[in-house]
């Protein structure tokens, strides 16, 4: 058979693109069996719909009193009601846990085209994510105490914004309660508490800096909050990082669960959908795989973020390598053996998924790269091809999920022009996880709705602060 490619010319707010990728058609030296095998992550457009049908209405359901409780995608509603205006100024610290890394910011907004950005990354012991919540706090406290003393910022009472990239229902913008843990944490004491102020108590605890937690607020939150910094038409926000979650703006009457929502004076709340958990009732096996099934057992919230689990980078690379294990079991790749390391779990890491797709076809540099780290040797041409084709199987039906879950937001929002905020790793370094995207909705919005996918630079950072800010400027106002 012939290698298919697809030609697409898209042409969206301007400037024409071109896109070239394969719509999981079989490249030519890839076994008929291998096809079979990764068959079920291609989802057709008919399956693509009913996705979105699905999804919306658990979105309504999340979002209405009477059904909040047994919805599976929550709708919480964050308490951020004001996007940015462009006069937020001042300088506020930021934590941002949540993803694979842990950071501290200092972002000081001094004017609207000039925020400047301090920050450090810290080696997150895996250890602290399974321990107890007095650890993981008391760990979070202490780098922050570092930060200040190293920044000279002990004596200074700033105010700081929670970047808590999990579910929270919010009972304020300074008051969160943690609803479950998600992407492989499982820290003791923590599930049911507010999370504010177990880190206050930590920070307190010390007695060696004057900070104020004056705001908790998702990733996602922070990502829209920050691209609508620079683009006023921003009302989504996603991440396609170690996790994916999305949120977007919705109309205030529409936001149940939020106390007044029928009386505030404010037409608007940000929503963080908590998308990961869709299909924990079951609805989305019709697009899941035997492979699915098996990382969601070796997760420590099996039957849990089933919609995250299909998508995201924590799990998409094990995906493969399960794949790759039942090929080479059944003798249909690397001459029926594999290393020592690609049989540990976890081992294919999501960003080895970019690299290889980053090869133009034909091409294995940066495959070959990955079997060497892998400590897979002598492989042959067709391995290669039959790798990288159980890479773009599910590399792409992340994409065609994402996509499904933007539509089905935009369509709840009626709107036809928006600017999506987008962070995370997959759908940073993905050669072609942007243009699939692109693609897909193209394909299942209405005609005439027109959107834009822009990278949101430091949600964790620049949106905490914005965040952070909405919450002093209120606390003023009292
Ligand atoms: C997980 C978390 C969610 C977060 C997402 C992306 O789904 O539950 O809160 O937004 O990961 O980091």
């Amino acid at each position: 058979m012939k290698r298919t490619s697809r030609l697409f010319t898209h042409s969206l707010f301007g400037p024409v693109l071109k896109i070239l990728f394969r719509e999981g058609k079989m490249p030519s030296l890839v076994n008929t069996e291998i096809e079979a095998a990764v068959k079920g992550f291609l989802i057709d457009q008919e399956k693509m719909t009913e996705v979105v049908e699905r999804m919306t209405k658990e979105i309504k359901m999340g979002l209405a009193k009477d059904t909040h409780s047994r919805a599976v995608i929550k709708c919480f509603v964050s308490h951020v009601q004001d996007l940015p205006t462009g006069k937020e100024r001042g300088k506020y610290l930021a934590l941002d846990l949540g993803g694979s890394t842990f950071r501290v910011l200092l972002v000081n907004l001094l004017s609207e085209s000039d925020v400047e950005i301090v920050s450090k990354s810290f080696n997150f012991p895996v250890t602290l994510m399974s321990g107890s919540g007095k650890a993981l706090f008391d760990f979070l406290a202490e780098c922050l105490s570092e930060f200040c003393h190293y920044h000279g910022l002990e004596n200074e009472s700033l105010p700081l914004g929670f970047t808590f990239s999990f579910p929270v229902q919010q009972q304020g913008l300074s008051k969160g309660i943690l609803v479950a843990w998600t992407k492989g944490f499982s820290c003791e004491g923590v599930v049911g508490k507010n999370v504010v102020t177990l880190l206050q108590e930590a920070i307190d605890r010390r007695g060696d800096m004057k900070v104020n937690t004056v705001a908790i607020l998702n990733d996602t939150v922070g990502t829209l909050m920050s691209c609508a910094y620079y683009h006023p038409n921003c009302r989504i926000g996603l991440i396609v990082g170690t996790g994916s979650n999305a949120c977007y703006v919705e109309k205030t009457v529409n936001a149940e669960c939020f106390e007044g929502y029928q009386t505030s004076p404010k037409p608007s709340m940000i929503i963080n959908c908590e998308w990961g958990a869709f299909g924990d009732n079951g609805v989305l096996e019709f697009v899941r795989t035997t492979y699915d099934k098996i990382v969601d057992k070796v997760t420590p919230n099996p039957g849990k973020q089933t919609f995250e689990k299909c998508i995201s980078g924590m799990y998409m690379g094990e995906l493969v390598r399960l794949v790759v294990m039942d090929m080479v079991a059944r003798d249909l790749m690397f001459h029926g053996t594999t290393s020592e390391r690609m049989q540990e779990r976890w081992s294919f890491k999501s960003s080895y998924i970019s690299d290889i797709e980053s090869d133009a076809p034909g091409e294995y540099r940066s495959c070959n790269k990955v079997l060497s780290e892998l400590g897979i040797v002598g492989c042959q041409e067709p391995d290669k091809e039959a790798l990288r084709f159980i890479c773009e199987a599910v590399s792409s039906r992340s994409a065609k999920l994402c996509a499904c879950g933007l539509v089905t937001i935009i369509n709840k929002m009626n709107i036809n022009e928006v600017v999506i905020g987008i962070d995370g790793s997959v759908y940073r370094f993905h050669p072609k996880y942007h243009d699939m995207l692109q693609f897909h909705m193209k394909k299942l919005l209405k005609p005439g709705v027109k959107f834009e996918l822009v990278v949101s630079e430091d949600g964790s950072g620049r949106g905490a602060a914005l965040v952070a800010a909405t919450a002093v400027q209120g606390k003023a106002k009292l």
